[in-house]
């Protein structure tokens, strides 16, 4: 059965193999697998990355510094550049200019055992149609010099149900969870996930972030890229928000963008309507609207900024404008 299988498509015949759920480029690089910014306290380090496609800049000196057992979220809108800096630290795309250091080698020579320490969920995949979910998964598990087992795996994602099914039969939503499978069952040390949840349901999220605490919690530093504000708020220990292949700003998601210090909206309701105070104390607020409201406020709502608000003010309107119609290029 295996000798029918689609295997990781990079650098077979090592056995030990990439966590690939796709591909991009077809070389394989060198086997000397030297860094040219690497620094070991740093599961990546980036300066200035530059990638163009036809001569418009993707990335456009992108630097990145992510320490081991970290979570690290790119945010950006459609565009941004967070794939195209992503495959490139996979290894996936090349790179016009810029140093790069992921695990301690540049991407572009790492070897077979520098692919096996890493797992990949790309942006998008489509293939092993014809194979049931647990071939699929027993498959990459071979690839993988300390691979996990692929039955426990299958029912970490929530898949156990349909281990039986064809890749092809599975929705949008469990195909994703095949995806976030194939791209654990190395172990990996560093985990790419390229908007990981798409297609989930409320719940498979939520099991999903579970699952995310649960690789951290064993030391797996994880780069995510996400359109859900919510879901980077949950897992990242940091953010950095891109907007036309440059970094915008990076910080923790409490205090991106200064939207701690923000001041906070206090809301409630008296017989004149809807009334809001915007105050730096809002405890003292509401002490004195209770002592007034003989204790119970009516609709009583405090709220700072939301990490969405910071990210819309940050990104502005040069949203759209990072949507073009290139034609396609590795
Ligand atoms: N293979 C390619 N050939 C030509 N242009 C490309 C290619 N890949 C990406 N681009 C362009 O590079 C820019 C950045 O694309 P990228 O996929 O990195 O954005 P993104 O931030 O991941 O967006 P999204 O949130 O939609 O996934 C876009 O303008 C895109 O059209
Ligand atoms: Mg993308």
């Amino acid at each position: 059965m295996a000798a029918a299988l689609p295997g990781p498509r990079r650098c077979q015949g090592s056995g030990a193999g990439a966590g690939v759920v796709g591909e991009r480029e077809s070389a394989c690089g060198s086997l000397d697998g030297m860094t040219s910014a690497g620094d070991p306290d740093l599961a990546i380090s980036v300066r200035g990355l530059r990638k163009s496609y036809q001569g418009k800049p993707a990335v456009d000196g992108i630097d990145l510094q992510v320490s081991h057992g970290e979570v690290f979220s790119l945010l950006g809108p459609n565009g941004a550049g967070k794939t195209t800096t992503v495959e490139i630290l996979e290894g996936f795309r090349r790179r016009d200019g810029g140093e790069v250091s992921v695990l301690g080698a540049d991407p572009r020579h790492a070897d077979s055992e520098w692919r096996a320490r890493i797992g990949i969920v790309l942006q998008s995949t489509g293939e092993f149609e014809e194979l049931s979910v647990a071939e699929v998964v027993r498959h990459f598990a071979t690839y993988y010099p300390r691979a996990d087992d692929p039955d426990a795996v299958v029912e970490r994602v929530g898949l156990s149900e349909k281990r039986g099914a064809r890749a092809k039969t599975l929705s949008g939503g469990q195909r994703r969870r095949l995806d976030v499978a194939l791209s654990i069952i190395g172990r990996p040390e560093l985990l790419f996930l390229d908007e990981p949840t798409t297609g989930f349901d409320p719940q498979a999220r939520r099991d999903f972030w579970d699952l995310v605490s649960g690789l951290t919690a064993g030391g797996t530093t994880i780069l995510l890229t996400t359109h859900y504000l919510h879901e980077a708020e949950a897992l990242a220990d940091r953010v950095a928000v891109i907007n036309h292949g440059r970094i915008i700003d990076v910080g923790a998601p409490a205090t991106l963008g200064g939207r701690d210090k923000e001041p906070a909206a206090v809301r409630w309701h008296c017989d004149d309507g809807p009334q809001e105070i915007r105050a730096d104390n809002p405890t003292q607020v509401v002490t004195e609207l209770a002592a007034r409201h003989d204790g119970d406020i009516p609709g009583l709502t405090v709220t700072r900024p939301t990490l969405e608000d910071v990210y819309l003010a940050m990104i502005g309107d040069g949203a759209a404008a990072g949507v073009t119609g290139d034609e396609e290029e590795a």
